[in-house]
């Protein structure tokens, strides 16, 4: 057995596979389209504002849509977008301004709102990383606010996203309708059996160790087409929102132990960001002093399930520069971010005991 140590994974709870019926006043008064990924959400603008520390498939979304991407810093030591940089970086060009929802931490919205709003801009809000528990409506600001199911994601189904619109949905893509398959159906049950198998924390330090297969390594993927959610994860969407909301989400209690630690030398971002801890995070960010303290934190506290998230900026990630709109402002914040990173896992199987590993580690 001391071979194979236990690793707790990262994120991510186990997914039902129960039935049920879709409603769409779920989200009310905000309407829902349904992709076969977060990623597939489409708008013809020329330019668009995002962060420079984010996940690559903005630049894919982007691309695809033949907008240019013109990455924003952030602030120094918060998961926000400079927002004197963001106001400097419009032109005549720029449609759409992308905030990103960190892990479940909100931008600041309202800001955005006005800045949009002065320059006849369309928010979006990416909220791949962030699921309410409660006041669905009130969670999402932007015009359009995208939603991820896949793996990794808050309300996981191992695939699938939607669009949610306030006004418009002028600028939608309709997707090719699919209609389920028995072997589709066979093919999804098989994979949420393999999923809900591998998160066990023994399968999943067995998994880790498999050469070659990369898990949790960030790369540039090309979105080619845009495609109608599956019909087998559609299904299961109401089932998974219910037990999403009856799940115990441990935010509060590694709030609770990081305000007990004697390290003054870490940042905690929900805490400094103001996050309203009654509604989840996916995993919980902090940040170290330097690369070389988070690096020590890491290798102390990946069995716990701590995680790097993206090690670089996006400008840094294999083939992302070449898209990406010449400026003269380096995000050299969003670089210090990315070496100092670390996040501490919240999901179901967190147990205090773990909490308070964490805990003795950082101290
Ligand atoms: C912030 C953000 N936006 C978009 C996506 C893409 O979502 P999907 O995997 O559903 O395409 C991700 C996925 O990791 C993400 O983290």
């Amino acid at each position: 057995m001391q071979y194979f140590p236990t690793i707790l994974r990262p994120a991510g709870n186990s997914i039902s596979l129960k039935l049920s019926e879709y409603s769409s006043d779920l989200f009310k008064p905000l309407q829902i389209h349904f992709y076969h990924s977060g990623t597939q959400h489409d708008t013809d603008c020329p330019e668009v504002l995002l962060p420079a520390y984010s996940c690559p498939d903005l630049i894919s979304a982007c691309v695809h849509s033949g907008a240019k991407p013109v990455l924003i810093d952030f602030i120094h030591q918060r998961p926000w977008m400079c927002l004197e940089q963001l106001e400097r970086a419009i032109t005549p060009d720029t449609i759409a301004v992308v905030a990103v929802r960190f892990l479940g931490i909100s931008e600041r919205t309202e800001s955005i709102r006005n800045i949009c709003d002065t320059h006849n801009l369309t928010f979006i809000e990416d909220s791949a990383q962030g699921f309410p528990l409660s006041d669905l409506s009130e969670y999402w600001q932007g015009d359009f606010n995208i939603i991820s199911f896949g793996r990794g994601k808050p309300l996981s189904l191992l695939g699938g996203g939607a669009v949610l619109t306030r006004n418009s949905d002028n600028y939608l893509p309709l997707p090719d309708k699919k209609s389920i398959t028995i072997n589709e159906e066979l093919k999804y049950r098989l994979k949420v059996g393999i999923y809900n198998l591998s998160i066990h924390p023994f399968l999943y330090g067995l998994i880790t160790r498999i050469p070659g297969l990369n898990i949790g390594k960030t790369i540039l993927k090309e979105l080619t087409t845009i495609e109608d959610i599956s019909a087998s994860i559609k299904n299961r969407f109401m089932a998974n929102y219910i037990q999403y909301q009856s799940i115990a989400n441990k935010s509060s209690q590694i709030n609770l132990m990081l305000q007990e630690t004697n390290n003054d030398t870490i940042i905690d971002l929900a805490e400094v960001a103001n996050h309203d801890f009654n509604q989840p995070l996916l995993r919980y960010p902090v940040l170290f002093s330097n690369l070389l303290e988070r690096d020590n934190a890491y290798n102390k506290l990946f069995k716990y399930g701590a995680s790097l998230m993206y090690k670089q900026p996006l400008m840094e990630i294999d083939g992302v520069s070449k898209y990406l709109k010449k400026t003269t402002e380096h995000p050299v914040n969003a670089k210090i971010f990315s070496d100092r990173l670390l996040t501490l896992p919240t999901h179901t199987a967190v147990t205090q005991e773990i909490i308070d590993k964490i805990h003795s580690a950082i101290e």
